[in-house]
């Protein structure tokens, strides 16, 4: 299975997913993996394993690599079931292999499996705190690092130093992207297609963890790494600074340029009429705009582009005294993913109450946006003199200091 083998002393045993279109509600257009690996040195070491349905791919992986017994340690970066679902099922193949864990993985891992498990099971895990080592011998030596909320409480990283070797960041989460391929390293695929997916997987798993992130690059930037290889695509060995850089930027709300995000749906049109409008009136001071009607556009692709906006306009007509389902629903997963420094400005049509303008308003102030004080609320059908927005545009624009 020389396929499998990553390079010297390292495979992979992982999952790579090409069915996949939803993940927990995030659209993976492009599948995903669930990436597993193994390291040999004087002792041979498991790392993670893979969601559940794929357990028995995963055990003729192992196998076409090692015997069962002969694996000495089984590392758990992280208990989120993408990663550890085939947990309970491995480790009954591996009666003698030690388990090394986080401290919050310990109780993760006992959380999620105490109906499957016995309770030796679990008193048979190493809990390991930032610091702790492992040396498997052959020159390879293992520091484990928790990194609270990044993506759980439980997760850590895995440093691999090779006296004879590279160093490889087992990074698990962090640097992953939802992405299928045969092809394992980043220099062996479109690399504008790896940052767009790791782009979109930071904007809909990590972007509310950004002000942790923030603390915890510098601590692996420091690291000597040559290697990263994380438990979701492709692994890093070309473009290792890239991927690193863009974290910061994004961890920070750092932005390639002052664009506009239009987001809003429409009942009988009129929302949209002014959504157009705004669009136009944006596009005509040179300042790229994006729109999307989330009846048609898909939220995951949305809340990446909100992470890349200065300025997020949100429409919707009121409907049953309150806001379009659509845009209820897409406000509150922005929301729980906390976009940062954003300028926001509310907008709708409506027949007789037009509550949504302000319960717009409200949500996006709860999700710290500098909200504008302008709101535009037009009844029924906008006339052309309602779709005049320049006073309004002036000013969002001398807001986002363009
Ligand atoms: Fe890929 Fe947080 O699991």
């Amino acid at each position: 299975m020389t396929h499998l083998e990553l390079m010297k002393d390292v495979w992979y045993v992982g999952y790579v997913d090409f069915e996949v279109r939803n993940f927990h509600g995030y659209s993976t257009h492009k599948g995903s993996s669930y990436n597993a690996y193994i390291v040999k040195g004087e002792k041979t070491v498991l790392i993670d394993t893979v969601k559940r349905p794929y357990f028995e791919y995963f055990l003729e992986n192992i196998k076409s690599i090692c015997k069962l017994e002969d694996i000495d340690y089984l590392i758990v970066n992280h208990v989120e079931p993408d990663h550890s679902g085939s947990f309970p099922l491995i480790v009954k193949h591996l009666p003698n292999t030690e388990i090394i864990a986080s401290e919050r993985g310990v109780d993760a891992l006992r959380g999620h499996y105490h109906e499957e498990l016995a309770d030796d099971l679990f008193n048979r895990i190493r809990a390991v705190k930032e610091g702790d080592t492992l040396d498997i011998g052959n020159g390879k030596k293992f520091t484990f690092v928790p990194i609270p909320m990044i993506h759980w409480p439980d997760s850590m990283v895995s440093f691999m130093t090779d006296e004879k070797g590279k160093n490889v960041l087992f990074s698990n989460d962090a640097f992953g992207q939802h992405f299928a391929t045969s092809k394992r390293w980043d220099d062996e695929n479109d690399m504008c297609v790896i940052m767009q997916e790791a782009e979109k997987y930071y904007a809909n798993i990590l972007l509310h963890l950004s002000g942790l992130i923030a603390k915890v690059l510098p601590k692996v930037g420091s690291l000597p790494i040559d290697l990263i290889c994380p438990s979701h695509g492709v692994c890093w060995r070309s473009n290792i600074k890239d991927i690193v850089e863009a974290y910061t930027k994004w961890s920070k709300g750092e932005l390639d340029e002052k664009s506009v995000l239009i987001v809003y749906d429409t009942m009988w049109g009129s929302t949209e009429k002014i959504a157009k409008a705004l669009q136009n009136e944006i596009e005509h001071r040179g300042i790229a705009v994006k729109r999307f009607k989330l009846t048609t556009a898909d939220y995951s692709d949305v809340i990446t582009e909100a992470m890349k906006a200065k300025a997020i306009l949100v429409g919707s007509p009121t409907l049953n005294n309150g806001l379009y389902p659509t845009v209820a629903e897409y406000l509150s997963y922005q929301k729980g993913l906390k976009p940062m420094n954003k300028i926001g400005l509310a907008f709708g049509s409506y027949g007789w109450s037009g509550q949504c303008p302000d319960e717009i308003v409200q949500i996006l102030q709860d999700t710290k946006f500098d909200v504008m004080d302008e709101k535009i609320k037009i009844k029924y059908v906008p006339k052309p003199a309602d779709l005049d927005f320049k006073l309004i545009i002036d000013k969002l624009i001398d807001k986002m200091s363009i």
